[in-house]
């Protein structure tokens, strides 16, 4: 079988979140007590997902790799791309053709969190499709900012819609997409639209078009958050604290799911502990040995 490959896309300028992405990128910012990227990174690793590329602004790639390295503290391998500019989200399978050599990925946004019950299932039954493509729906109170989906009368998906005045429902395309292996391919017939860009929703487009786009719908049962604006940033950070303080387990944590994927050794694990000797990151990371 093949292996699908994951991509990070970390790129863009987070222009909503001025000034405090003037100095930095959005996806390094803190939720509650990790980096963002550290909750989309878990979800491709939830998937079971190894190799992954992390694609970044020219200006930002040197900052995440001194946070993140190689990947192989968690097991993983990191390869990094770099997007000159913000030419849309389908332009990411462009920019990561020789990385994917032809494989399935699974693509997540870089300031998208999921949190759920179920989750791993979820992410192992989109994996197990290895033609076409999977994209998650979630209801949302604001759909009109994001792609939306639009149903026929007997309920199946019609199509995607990106930022559309009058949503046709309420239910939104979540940031993680499952595509085969010729996502590059159907990316590179992708015109640019309006605005410029190279519209995921166009790539997904092309999909449905063939009958072979699966659109879940997530449930009430898991939260899909968002970080796009400073109140939103904040309610994020809360949500995995309340969660984190409540329960004594962490949200987010690649050493954790390495651990358990046995892909790092307790010795390993240790090491990264003593890292966080002086938070109750580390004292977490230990106890996960004993
Ligand atoms: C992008 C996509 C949109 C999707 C959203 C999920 O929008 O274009 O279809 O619903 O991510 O986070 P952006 O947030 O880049 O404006």
């Amino acid at each position: 079988m093949t292996q699908r490959k994951g991509i990070i896309l970390a790129g863009g300028s987070g222009t909503r979140l001025y000034p405090i992405t003037m100095g930095q990128s959005k996806q390094l910012l803190p939720l509650y007590d990790k980096p963002m990227i550290y909750y989309p990174i878990t979800v491709l690793m939830l998937a079971g997902i190894r190799e992954i590329a992390i694609i970044t602004t020219p200006e930002d790639q040197a900052q995440f790799q001194r946070l993140l390295g190689d990947g192989g503290q968690w097991g993983l391998r990191f390869e990094w791309i770099v997007q000159p500019s913000p030419d849309g989200l389908a332009q990411a399978y462009l920019l990561a053709e020789d990385f994917l050599a032809g494989n399935p990925s699974a693509m997540i946004l870089g300031d998208n969190v999921f949190f759920g019950h179920g989750l791993p299932q979820l992410l192992e039954s989109a994996n197990a499709r290895t033609d076409g493509g999977t994209v998650f729906g979630y209801r949302v109170s604001d759909p009109e900012r994001y792609g939306v989906i639009d149903l026929d009368d007997q309920g199946r998906v019609s199509g995607i819609i990106e930022k559309p005045a009058q949503p046709p429902s309420y239910y939104a395309v979540t940031g993680l997409y499952f595509l085969d292996g010729s996502a590059s391919q159907r990316a590179a017939q992708v015109t640019r639209s309006e605005r410029g860009e190279l519209e995921i929703t166009a790539l997904l487009e092309s999909y449905l078009a063939e009958g072979i786009l699966t659109v879940e719908k997530i449930g009430r049962g898991f939260a899909w958050l968002d970080t796009g604006t400073h109140a939103d940033l904040l309610d994020a950070g809360n949500f995995v604290r309340i969660l984190e303080n409540r329960q004594a387990m962490q949200t987010g944590c690649p050493e954790e799911i390495a651990y358990e994927n046995r892909w790092i050794s307790a010795e390993e694990l240790q090491a990264r502990a003593k890292l966080f000797s002086q938070n109750r990151h580390g004292a977490y990371l230990s106890e996960l040995i004993n």
